[in-house]
């Protein structure tokens, strides 16, 4: 069996899949960003206010470096630009099967209209600053996935159950 690593836009389904797939298999699941709050003792919104996006993917980076070195089987939930650094899409690879989980920009607005957590999405037109970098994102998304799930009809039930299979596989 192979580790599971959930890429994804903001709002992609990446943290409640993830809770979903540690109950059914009794895996231990790692969220970046909570991980890299623990570590930093702050926010992510404070981390990119303090000290710039930049800081905050250079942690992301050292983050999988160390999960890299570990043994047991895990799932991992990513923050969604992880992937954007080519050596992130690298390493992740490594840790295990990378699992897109691809919504429309649309699906993701209506997820996240109201969400006040996430610093890319605080500033203008929300629906407009997902369309644009869902654009820029997407085929990157692709490229560093395995596989690709459809988050659209939101049954993540089923989104799990197909993850289930191949991780059966
Ligand atoms: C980000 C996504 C967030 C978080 C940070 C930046 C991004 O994670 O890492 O706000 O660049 O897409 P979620 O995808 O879990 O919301």
């Amino acid at each position: 069996m192979k580790n599971v690593v959930l890429i994804g836009y903001m709002g992609s389904g990446k943290s409640t899949v993830g809770k979903i797939l540690r109950e059914k298999t009794g895996w231990l699941l790692l969220d970046s960003d909570v991980e890299i709050e623990k570590e930093q003792n702050k926010k992510i919104s404070d981390i990119f206010k303090e000290q710039g996006e930049d800081a905050f993917r250079n942690m992301e980076s050292e983050y999988l470096d160390k999960l890299a070195k570990m043994d047991e089987s895990i799932i991992l939930s990513t923050g969604g630009g992880m992937p954007m650094r080519k050596e992130n899409a690298d390493r992740m690879k490594k840790v295990g099967l990378v699992i897109y989980l691809r919504a429309t920009a649309e699906t993701i607005y209506g997820r996240l209209k109201d969400d006040t957590q996430r610093p890319l999405l605080q500033t203008g037109d929300k629906l407009t600053i997902i369309t644009e970098m869902l654009e820029r994102r997407n085929p990157v998304y692709e490229s560093a996935a395995d596989i690709i799930i459809d988050t659209d009809d939101n049954n993540l039930e089923r989104v799990v159950n197909d993850i289930m299979e191949l991780i059966q596989e």
